[in-house]
Formats: C-alpha cells, structure tokens, sequence
C-alpha cells in the first residue's frame, strides 16, 4: 500500500500500581528461591495491582502520561486501541471502558488480542489508519493485570508475572518531523495455541465451579516449549523488517524485546549479534506484564533520556497465539 501520510510516536507515557512483589515473598508462597528466579529469568520484583484496580485503571494513568507527553488532550484523540490479554471484562472492551473514563465520546475504541505482542499488533493497526489519513492520533495501549489470572500455586508461572501498564499516541506527521514508523511486521501461528492458553472461561469452556477449583482460569504455559519459539519468531521479525528496509543491525540504536526472561532476551541478542549495550532491560523490575513490556520500556526509556530524538529503535515481541510481531520507529 502507498502511503499517504507518515505516522510517528508523538508521546509515551506508562503506570504501575505502587504494591511490590519480589522474589522473596514469592518464597514464602511457593518451593522457590530469589536465586532461581534471578538467574533462571531476570527478575527480581514486580508489581501487583490492588483488588480494586482493574485494567483500565492501569490504561488510565497511562494513558494521562503519554497524552501529556504528546502535548495533546484526551478529546484530540480520534482512536483508542487497547492490546490485552487481561481487559476488565470480556465485553464491554477494556477500550470503551478507558474511552469513558478519558471522558470522550464518538471516537471508536477496540481491543486486539494477540498476547504478549499485543501492543505491536494495536501499533501496526494505528500506523495504517494514520498512513491512509483515516486518523490523525491515535492512542495506543498496552495493559495487563496478570497477577490476577495467576496461579499461585504454580511455581513455574508464577514467579514470572506482574502488572503495568504503557501508553503512546501515533499522530500523523509533519514535514519537519524526524520522528517516523518506518515498518511493521506481525505474525501468528495457531497450531501452537495449547502450550500457551487461559484454558476456561470461554465458549470452549465456560466458567463452572470445577473449572474454577481446577485453577482453569489461569495462565497455563509449557515454557520450555515457548522458550525456544520466542527466540525464532522474533528473530524472524525483526529480520524481515531489517532487510525490507535496507537496514543492518548496526544502523539500530536500541532493540526492545518483550520482557519475558532474560535468557530469551539475550539469546535473542547473540542470535542478532547486536551490541549488548543497545538491548534495553528492566525485566528486573516488572517481571513479564505481556503487552506492557514494550510501551513500558519504550517509555522509560526516552523518559530517562536513554532514547532520544532521532535513534532507530526495533521492538520485538512473542507470546499466546502464538504470535509474534515488530516495530521498527524513529523517535
Ligand atoms: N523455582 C524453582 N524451581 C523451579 C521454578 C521456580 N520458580 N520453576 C521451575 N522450576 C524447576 C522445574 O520444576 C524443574 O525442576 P526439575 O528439573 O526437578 O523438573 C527445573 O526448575 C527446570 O525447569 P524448566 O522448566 O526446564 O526451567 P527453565 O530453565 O526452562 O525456566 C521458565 C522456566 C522460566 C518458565 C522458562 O522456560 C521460560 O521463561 N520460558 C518462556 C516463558 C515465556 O517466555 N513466556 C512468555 C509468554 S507468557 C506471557 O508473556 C503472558
């Protein structure tokens, strides 16, 4: 498709709730140890919503902080896109529920399930929308309150998960912009759809009290098995946008990668042979929160001033579907 316009990332903002979780509580909840965790994944702590806060709580604030950044108003927005794998309910959207909460109406709001890279996916819709001149900002979500779709007696999921949430307005861009999304690529494979599934609580199965005691409404995972496919797929996504745009790894400032475990992050790395200095980590701080990650440390990051105006930034990620997508931005 020819582009009639050019899409940039004109603000990023995030949230996380104030709780702590780190690898020493978890000891105190399953047979583990803050060694394990920290060398098997990464982390150290993550953070846990409140009983009260439901995801778009989360989107909310985030949402407030990338606005802010973009200089722009809730009612400037003309889109919400949300990416989750844990909205507020399954229906209403957790889109409309935040389109309410901004206090705008009339603008179309939706969610996109594609797990983990559920962000990228939200990013690739909105950079087309901008690109044909159906949109002129858009506000793009990622949120995830897993904790509360954990099982915690599961100690081979449960140390991984956290909740947060990352926001960033795409706006159309003007001549003088450097800023600019240069390309997307997404990407699903169906077949592996059971090694990564919140089993019940569908129309496959729906919500009984048997499913609830038999822990169905949480994340079931084959890690081992997802291990190995995240390094491939986002190797081959971030691949694919490299060479259709003529780019070689060096001519990249910074590689976002989903935020799952430090091991598939550095994999990934070697596999690229980008410079470790350019690989952007805080995995310690928030564990995995799926469609989060991204937005998350696209945020702190430029917030920081680790990231500025002008670098090639390549985000990658992977997760339930199994799917896997990147984005490749100048800031
Ligand atoms: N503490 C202590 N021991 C543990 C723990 C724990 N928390 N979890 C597992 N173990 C044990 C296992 O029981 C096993 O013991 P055994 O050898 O006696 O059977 C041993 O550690 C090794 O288990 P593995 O599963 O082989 O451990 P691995 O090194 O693969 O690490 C992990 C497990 C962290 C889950 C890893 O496979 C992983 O990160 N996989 C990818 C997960 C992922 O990326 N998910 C992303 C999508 S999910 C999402 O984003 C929503």
């Amino acid at each position: 498709m020819l582009a009639k316009y050019n899409a940039k990332i004109a603000g990023t903002g995030m949230y996380v709730p104030d709780k702590i979780l780190n690898n020493f509580d978890l000891e105190k909840i399953v047979e583990t140890s803050d060694e394990w965790i920290r060398t098997r994944t990464g982390m150290i702590e993550r953070r846990v919503a409140s009983t009260e806060q439901a995801s778009s709580d989360l989107a909310y604030e985030a949402s407030l902080n990338a606005l802010k950044s973009a200089h722009l108003r809730a009612k400037d927005i003309d889109l919400i896109i949300v990416g989750t794998i844990s909205p507020d309910h399954p229906f209403p959207s957790t889109a409309c529920v935040l389109q309410h909460k901004l206090g705008v109406k009339h603008i179309p709001a939706f969610d996109v399930s594609a797990g983990c890279p559920g962000w990228i996916f939200a990013s690739s819709i909105a950079k087309q929308f901008i690109e044909n001149g159906t949109y002129n900002n858009i506000l793009v979500v990622g949120v995830e309150i897993l904790t509360k779709i954990t099982n915690y007696s599961d100690r081979n999921t449960c140390v991984l998960f956290g909740d947060g949430s990352g926001a960033a307005v795409f706006s159309r861009t003007e001549s003088t912009d450097i800023a600019l999304i240069i390309d997307s690529e997404i990407a699903a494979d169906g077949s592996y759809g059971d090694i990564l599934i919140q089993k019940a609580g569908g129309s496959r199965n729906p919500a009984t009290e048997e499913t609830v005691r038999e822990n169905l409404h949480t994340v079931y995972m084959e890690g081992n098995k997802i291990f190995k496919l995240a390094v491939r797929s986002m190797y081959h996504a971030c691949d694919i946008v490299l060479k259709r745009n003529h780019l070689d790894v060096k001519s990249i400032d910074w590689l976002i990668t989903h935020q799952a475990n430090m091991r598939i992050i550095e994999a990934l790395g070697r596999k690229m042979k980008i410079d470790k200095k350019k690989v952007i980590v805080n995995i310690e701080k928030y564990g995995n929160t799926s469609s989060a990650t991204i937005p998350m440390a696209l945020d702190e990051s430029i917030k920081s001033g680790k990231i500025r105006s002008g670098d090639i930034v390549l985000m990658a990620s992977f997760g339930a579907g199994l799917t896997s997508g990147s984005l490749l931005v100048r800031i």
